[in-house]
């Protein structure tokens, strides 16, 4: 483990997240965690964790105020980065055999060894996993939420199932939201990525080398010898 590299300014950047991508992210990770933790009080019945909160009413309370700002918060950046999703969609669909390559290799290098990753994309094979798995698990933690909210309006079956539906979203979700933060932070050699979510901008050296196809299409000389 390393801490989050330095930022620096004195070397060449270039933009990675705009802002709407980064508050949603980041309003995204805060309402999470609320409804992970307030939900966890409720589901293990825990004292201990419902009394951060003023007790079991109070996890319920903040539980539903940060569903909404978190839905919210999530239709309405669909709605206004309308672009962003659809590049981001296509990106995804671009899975090919680098990505399968980087699966392969990434255990590797994850634990420290030294191996030549393909080239890479926008997102790496393992952000393509997760932006596959994690969005999924969220839209159904937030549509079982939704309907466990208000029991009296469905069917008893729709909301037995809903309440199976959220606890195991929420244990697929928590793993990978987990291997998220500790690879986008404190991995060696992928904290860089941490500064384009919190600043918008990676170092352009750091961006050549990690997603090398995507920065060639966008800054790289073919870029620029399109847009002159
Ligand atoms: C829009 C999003 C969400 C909505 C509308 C929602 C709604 C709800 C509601 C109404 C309850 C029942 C609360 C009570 O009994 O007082 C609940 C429970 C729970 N929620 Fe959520 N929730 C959402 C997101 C999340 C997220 C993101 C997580 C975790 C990552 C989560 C984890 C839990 C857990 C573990 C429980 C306890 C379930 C049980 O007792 O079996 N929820 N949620």
């Amino acid at each position: 483990m390393q801490w989050i590299p330095e930022y620096r300014d004195d070397v060449p950047r270039v933009e990675r997240f705009n802002l709407l991508a980064r508050s949603t992210h980041w309003i995204h990770t805060v309402t999470f965690l609320l409804c992970l933790f307030t939900g966890l009080a409720l589901f293990l019945r825990a004292d201990w964790l419902a009394v951060i909160f003023g007790g079991f009413r109070g996890a319920g309370l903040v539980h539903r105020i940060a569903a909404v700002v978190m839905t919210v918060t999530i239709l309405t950046a669909m709605v206004i980065g309308v672009k962003g999703v659809i590049a981001w969609l296509k990106d995804l669909l671009r899975f090919g055999m680098n990505d399968i390559g980087f699966l392969l290799k990434f255990p590797a290098e994850f634990l420290g060894l030294k191996v030549k990753i393909p080239p890479q994309t926008r997102f790496n094979g393992g952000e393509k996993m997760n932006s596959m798995v994690t969005p999924t698990m969220v839209f159904l933690l937030m549509i079982s939420g939704w309907i466990i909210w208000w029991p009296s309006i469905w069917w008893p079956g729709l909301v037995r199932a809903s309440y199976w539906i959220h606890d195991i979203a929420m244990i697929l979700a928590t793993i990978m939201v987990s291997m998220h933060a500790y690879l986008g932070s404190f991995h060696p050699g992928s904290g860089e990525s941490f500064w384009g979510m919190w600043k918008g901008t990676v170092r352009a050296d750091w961006a050549q080398h990690h997603h090398t196809i995507w920065y060639d299409e966008t800054y790289g000389e073919k870029a620029q010898a399109e847009a002159e």
